[in-house]
């Protein structure tokens, strides 16, 4: 059932606001980009404009190099023009998604280096949380990371894992891997650490907290660690995993999970705020801050 899927909103229940109505099998539909309003396009302006100013500081600069190239400031991207960027980068294209689709069908676009975007925009009282992911979450937040050759091809790769979690039922701790390293992921850099995660990056508050609150830990990435990290999807995160380099990841991720999937059965999950001796500790948090995201 697509509405359990957890790996981005964490929505469980079936009310989901886009319309399902059109969809083709695999759950794309037309982006309809003629049927924007002005107020659509000056909505996605400004949170544009307000997070690109945020980004110099907080952001990796590969997510930066690739929002760039996308050159999307102007409004609500038409996908099909933007895909032609995307393929010349890496060889990924967009379609367009009514929003959240069930597990099966996400899995099998990212292993088809197709990456769903949600075509509708969020509402203007909702410019600082939503509970489902809109275009600029989807957009902003995911895409310019896929002009990345190493992060394009971990995306296809955790695509195909996909559906062998499916059958080994790893769902659940895959899902933990993508929430922490594809939504919520830090990364060492000679400057510090930089943000390079769609959940934060598109959110004001968190692209900020993430790097400059006292409260959350940072820790570095270890595979099995993070796939025993339960998550919160209702506030900022408790814990960020830190990557030393994109390539860490998808070498980390190249194993096959098949014997990962039996021992994670066997352990304890690990709560979003424990620290374990085996850490390699960035910064311990003090977990004092109020973390609330709206
Ligand atoms: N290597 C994993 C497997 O054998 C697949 C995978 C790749 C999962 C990349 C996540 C990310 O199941
Ligand atoms: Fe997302």
């Amino acid at each position: 059932d697509f509405a359990t899927r957890v790996t981005d909103s964490g929505k469980t229940d079936t009310a989901l606001r886009g319309d399902y109505r059109h969809v083709q099998p695999d759950f794309t539909i037309d982006q309809g980009w003629d049927a924007y309003s002005s107020a659509d396009h000056a909505l996605w302006r400004t949170l544009y404009d307000r997070q690109s100013a945020l980004l110099p500081r907080y952001a990796a600069r590969e997510f930066l190099e690739g929002l760039t190239r996308l050159d999307v400031r102007d409004g609500i991207p038409d996908f099909r023009r933007a895909s032609d960027v995307l393929d010349r980068a890496t060889g990924w294209i967009l379609v367009a998604v009514p929003g959240l689709i069930p597990e099966r069908e996400f899995f099998e676009h990212l292993a088809a280096r197709r990456f769903p975007v949600t075509n509708w925009i969020r509402k203007p009282e909702e410019m600082d949380y939503l509970v489902e992911p809109d275009v600029f979450h989807d957009f902003f937040g995911h895409v310019p990371l896929l002009t990345h050759p190493v992060f394009a091809d971990y995306l296809q790769a955790y695509g195909i894992g996909g559906a062998k979690a499916i059958a080994l039922n790893g769902q659940e701790h895959l899902a933990r891997l993508y929430w922490y390293m594809v939504e919520f992921g830090l990364i060492n850099t000679k400057d510090g650490l930089r943000a390079y995660g769609a959940g934060m990056l598109s959110s004001r508050g968190e692209t900020q907290f993430c790097i400059e609150s006292p409260s959350p830990h940072r820790i570095g990435f270890d595979l099995e660690r993070v796939m025993r990290t339960q998550y919160r999807i209702d506030d900022y995160q408790q814990t960020y995993f830190v990557l030393d380099s994109y390539e860490q990841l998808m070498n980390a991720t190249a194993v096959d999970f098949t014997p990962l999937y039996a021992r994670l059965r066997s352990l304890p999950a690990i709560g979003p705020t424990e620290v374990l001796a085996s850490d390699r500790v960035f910064t311990l948090g003090t977990q004092g801050e109020s973390h609330k995201a709206a």
